[in-house]
């Protein structure tokens, strides 16, 4: 669609004075000239009342035929969207049309100049607060889209958070210093994205997963105290919480223990969250991966919900019941999600419950049993269960009459997984949380390794993370026993970064690499330049890395990046206002050395 034709102006010598959402009784009888978007127009036979907007409000112009005959004439044409440029006079307006509901509510500008700078298509949808259109639809027109309050917040928080991040950080005596993004592969554990090279033709850089390495290179070199605001690249499934490209605030720091990088980062994360208007509390809680598993079913946990999980493994290691016996014997655990006082949750309820875990996590099914109010368990797995069962589970739930409990027999991983999402699900429906807002907490003691289904171990978090120093030994007798020195933020139930001190030791990194298999060719060939740089003295060193986003997502209040985030991709990994990713010419292969496999779409 083409803007309609209209007399268009310049702006002459003519400058703003005011911001629209700052003019106040304060500036009655003054003039004022403002700038902005048309938001609505209303004509009222005769006056044609106008609500501007910009970046910082809404603020109301009249224009009458009495003041300004020539202005009245041009506002009847005035369009939504379109942009304007209007100079007059702030008049307090009376009190039956005072509008207590906007700041600029009390006051409205009566024009005596107008100024039409610039016409506008039809808005796809509305310039409001809240808006029904779809997220393709808002994707794809994403300038109106970041024309709305919502996201013209988020954009305002991300920049004042990112600038008390800063401002902490070289507080602390941290050097900013960019890294390339022209690199190689990074041990996130991702997909690259690779980027031919013209000049090497069939060679790749891979776009940074995170400058983990690089980071570490610069420890190595004697820059001591590092941080970056970071883009980093995975070309990995996209969920609410995870983009193709984000960005980091990666640190790095010398000569330190965990206890020296925990306190740096509680210190850069209480002023990330003040500069957004959060205040937390310090210390920040600790709790060990081992307990958060066990408590919470996840190693993010919101410790604001107050149901926990109860262990019930042992009980059921030599049981007659079937599907929970076996589940045991193949590896797995049994657990429970007891509910207190769970009258409220209906039977089509937990049919809901169950439909919902088996499609979105792969459960096997959804067992329960409730407690009536004359203490009977109705339950379509109670026939299955021996006294002594029946009292093990009563003990240890604490059981009462109105107790509903959830069960999961599975492997570690999923069986966690879904009563970690049942908890959450029904803490909030219920309301079983502590009322606090902000919830801010370190975990810490994860596993260094985790074994495959064949036994073989890999690196939990990536293969530069240091053990602790009293697990060493068990490096060569109980390997997946040993725990790292990785660490993670926590904030309202969403991990908001994580780090670890690193290997500096040439001798452990190797010894490292071997126990998940590597062979001395193939450590050369991925970390021959890291082990080489350990070397040459490396300095004891660890660091972290904020995920920026996802710390805006928070303290924004927003249910996904793409709220936070200027220009987000879609699930597919699509900019739909930019249309990329795009087919390019035949030249610009040529070029790369690159020939195209024709695919489906041609
Ligand atoms: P990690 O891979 O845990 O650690 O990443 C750190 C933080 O970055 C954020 N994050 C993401 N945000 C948006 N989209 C994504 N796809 C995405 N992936 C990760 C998360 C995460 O906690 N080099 C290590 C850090 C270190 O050890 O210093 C690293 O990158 O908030």
């Amino acid at each position: 669609m083409t803007t309609q034709a209209a007399d268009l102006d310049a702006m002459g010598s003519l400058r703003r004075t005011h911001g629209c959402g700052s003019i106040t009784r304060a500036q009655v009888g003054e003039e004022v000239v403002v700038a902005g978007w048309v938001h609505r127009r209303r004509d009222h036979g005769g006056v044609i009342f106008v609500d501007l907007r910009d970046r910082d409000g809404i603020v109301q112009v009249v224009f009458r035929p009495e003041t300004s005959p020539e202005s009245h004439d041009r506002a009847g044409s005035l369009r939504s969207e379109w942009v304007l440029l209007a100079r007059g006079i702030v008049e307090a307006r009376s009190a039956e049309t005072v509008n207590s509901k906007m700041p600029t509510g009390e006051i409205e500008i009566d024009i005596q100049e107008l100024r039409i700078l610039n016409a506008a298509t039809p808005p796809p949808f509305s310039i409001e607060e809240e808006t029904e259109a779809d997220e393709a639809v808002r994707l794809r027109h994403r300038l109106h889209d970041l024309r709305r309050p919502p996201l013209q917040r988020a954009l305002a928080i991300r920049h004042q958070v990112a600038r008390a991040m800063r401002e902490s950080l070289s507080g602390q005596d941290f050097l900013e210093i960019e890294t390339p993004m022209l690199a190689r592969a990074t041990p996130e554990g991702a997909r690259d994205f690779l980027v031919p090279s013209r000049l090497q033709p069939g060679d790749f850089y891979a776009l940074p997963q995170s400058p983990q390495i690089m980071k570490q290179l610069l420890m190595v070199a004697g820059l001591d105290r590092y941080y970056q605001m970071a883009r980093c690249f995975r070309d990995e499934d996209q969920r609410a919480d995870r983009q193709l490209e984000f960005t980091q605030v990666d640190l790095e720091m010398s000569f330190v223990g965990v206890e020296d990088v925990l306190e740096v980062l509680e210190r850069v994360t209480v002023d990330a969250c003040r500069a957004a208007g959060v205040e937390l509390e310090r210390p920040f809680r600790r709790m060990s991966f081992e307990d958060a598993m066990t408590r919470y079913g996840c190693d993010r946990p919101d410790t604001r919900i107050l149901l926990e999980l109860v262990e019930m493994t042992d009980i059921f290691e030599t049981s007659g019941f079937k599907a929970f016996a076996s589940a045991v014997e193949q590896g797995g655990i049994v657990k429970c999600l007891p509910i207190h006082d769970a009258e409220a949750i209906s039977r089509s309820e937990i049919d809901r419950l169950e439909k919902l875990v088996r499609k979105e996590l792969g459960a096997r099914g959804l067992g329960w049993i409730r407690i009536d109010e004359n203490g009977e368990w109705r339950s379509p797995i109670v026939k299955f269960l021996s006294d002594d069962e029946k009292g093990a589970i009563a003990e240890r739930t604490e059981a009462r009459p109105g107790s509903l409990l959830f069960f999961q027999a599975d492997a570690f991983e999923r069986a966690n997984a879904i009563l970690s999402r049942l908890r959450i699900d029904l803490g909030e429906r219920l309301e079983r949380t502590d009322g606090r807002e902000w919830d801010a907490l370190f975990v810490v003691d994860f596993p260094l390794f985790e074994a495959d289904e064949k036994g073989r171990l890999g690196y939990v978090h990536q293969p530069f993370v240091a053990p602790l120093d009293e697990d060493l030994p068990k490096l060569d007798s109980d390997p997946i026993s040993v725990r790292g020195t990785h660490y993670d933020v926590i904030m309202n139930g969403v991990e908001l970064g994580s780090g670890s001190l690193r290997n500096h030791r040439p001798d452990v990194q190797r010894r490292i690499l071997e126990v998940m298999g590597y062979t001395e060719a193939e450590m050369e060939k991925s970390f021959g330049f890291m082990l080489e740089a350990l070397e040459v003295g490396a300095p004891p060193h660890g660091g972290f890395a904020f995920g920026f986003d996802r710390m805006a997502m928070v303290l924004a209040k927003a249910d996904s990046l793409r709220d936070v985030i200027a220009f987000p991709k879609t699930q597919r990994g699509q900019d739909l206002l930019m249309h990329a990713p795009s087919a390019v010419d035949a030249g610009q292969l040529d070029e790369l050395s690159i020939r195209v496999r024709p695919t489906e779409k041609g």
